[in-house]
């Protein structure tokens, strides 16, 4: 794919996919990463003198002009992380966009409304694709978040404009491809998450290509009870036992090491501080629930990161929202930060709860990559091609 060095911006309408679509409560962004991270691409295009028009989409209102998922308060927040003003379009495509466009001067910027107040934005319609081209001289696309959606503004008008990445889209695939695509070895995975049915192509892929992969969270437990281990009232999927069983199979026959918890934290209830206590994996009482992974496992996953050289981590260990539960998570994600510090542990990680993680244990300036997708770095984790990327390649 080209970036934006094979581009010569100055004077040039670059239209530029961005996703803004940034946590809000109450009418407030609780968390700029997303912001902050696309400011550098808007500086560098806005500083050589591009005409840079910024599309998104914000939350899903499928199609209706949904006055809460307007992207009119991010203008602000953009104009903020930019330290320079930002115009404001009230639409995405025709007349009013169209005029906005015209009035800018080299080096401005403008924000289009969210671009699925058009139905046809998820629907990938040419006739969005056309009108959002239009606006443009060269599409940009920044949102790797956004990446693994065919709708109009991340596929379709890469195919009708020429297409670069930019700078964040850049680093994302950058890091993705020193986690799995061309690793140092060997590669650790750490993955979590309740379920595993919803990881299942995740599994099958990361057993195909990491050395060790580290199972944490309630779906360690489901892989527990398939072992024969009695789980009290965790969490577990009991119709996935087979799979379970499948699943350790088939990594140990294309000799990835699957390591699963080796004594758990359990409680009576979930809830903050509700009592605790570590047993081994064979001594779960039947009337609690593990909540996390215990000190033994914690050193077996770091004895194993001591030797690793890439570290690909999706998902917490434990119930780590609530206090004790993070413990491990914590101590895991500490000894990550000191390795990718101290031996050149090349650390990336992504998902949304992965990064609240990260962040609640202090480390997120300490990783190697912290990927700022959440659905699009699992599907990439998945082996499945992303098709906003895909797009750009052929651009
Ligand atoms: C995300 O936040 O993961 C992306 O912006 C995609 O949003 P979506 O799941 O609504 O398509």
């Amino acid at each position: 794919f080209k970036t934006i060095d094979a581009l010569e911006p100055a004077g040039k309408r670059v239209l530029l996919r961005a996703d803004l679509n940034v946590p809000v409560r109450d009418g407030r962004i609780t968390d700029r990463t997303r912001i902050e991270r696309l400011a550098p691409t808007i500086k560098e295009l806005s500083d050589k003198g591009a005409r840079v028009i910024v599309c998104s989409h914000f939350d899903r209102p499928k199609g209706k002009r949904v006055p809460e998922m307007s992207l009119k308060p991010m203008q602000e927040a953009l104009a903020a992380a930019l330290g320079r003003p930002v115009a404001f379009a009230d639409d995405c495509v025709g007349p009013e966009a169209e005029a906005a466009v015209a009035a800018l001067a080299d080096g401005d910027v403008l924000l289009l409304e969210n671009t699925r107040y058009h139905a046809g934005e998820e629907k990938n319609d040419p006739g969005l694709s056309a009108g959002l081209a239009k606006l443009g001289d060269v599409f940009v696309n920044d949102a790797f978040s956004a990446a693994h959606r065919a709708h109009s503004s991340t596929e379709g008008v890469a195919r009708l404009l020429p297409a670069y990445a930019g700078r964040l889209m850049e680093a994302e695939l950058k890091a993705l491809d020193a986690a799995l695509g061309n690793p140092a070895r060997p590669v650790v995975a750490i993955v979590g998450g309740a379920k595993i049915s919803t990881k299942l192509d995740l599994l099958g892929n990361l057993t195909g290509k990491v050395n060790v992969l580290v199972i944490g969270g309630a779906m360690a437990n489901t892989f527990l009870a398939a072992q024969g281990h009695s789980m009290g009232k965790s969490l577990q999927e009991a119709e996935m036992h087979d799979t379970a069983r499948t699943i350790l199979a088939e990594a140990a026959a294309k000799g990835c090491e699957i390591l699963l918890p080796v004594d758990l934290v359990v409680a009576g209830e979930f809830k903050a501080n509700a009592p605790s206590r570590t047993v081994a994996i064979d001594r779960v009482p039947d009337d609690m629930m593990a909540l996390d992974v215990g000190l033994d496992t914690v050193a077996m996953v770091e004895d194993r990161l001591r030797s690793a050289s890439t570290l690909v981590w999706n998902g917490p260990f434990g119930a780590f929202e609530i206090p004790p539960f993070d413990t491990a998570t914590v101590a895991v994600a500490q000894t990550v930060a000191s390795l990718t510090a101290s031996s050149g542990l090349k650390s990336i990680a992504g998902g949304g709860d992965t990064v609240s993680a990260l962040r609640h244990a202090g480390v997120m300036e300490r990783m190697t990559y912290v990927s700022s997708a959440g659905g699009a770095f699992l599907e990439w984790l998945e082996g499945k091609t992303l098709p906003g990327v895909a797009a750009l390649e052929q651009g």
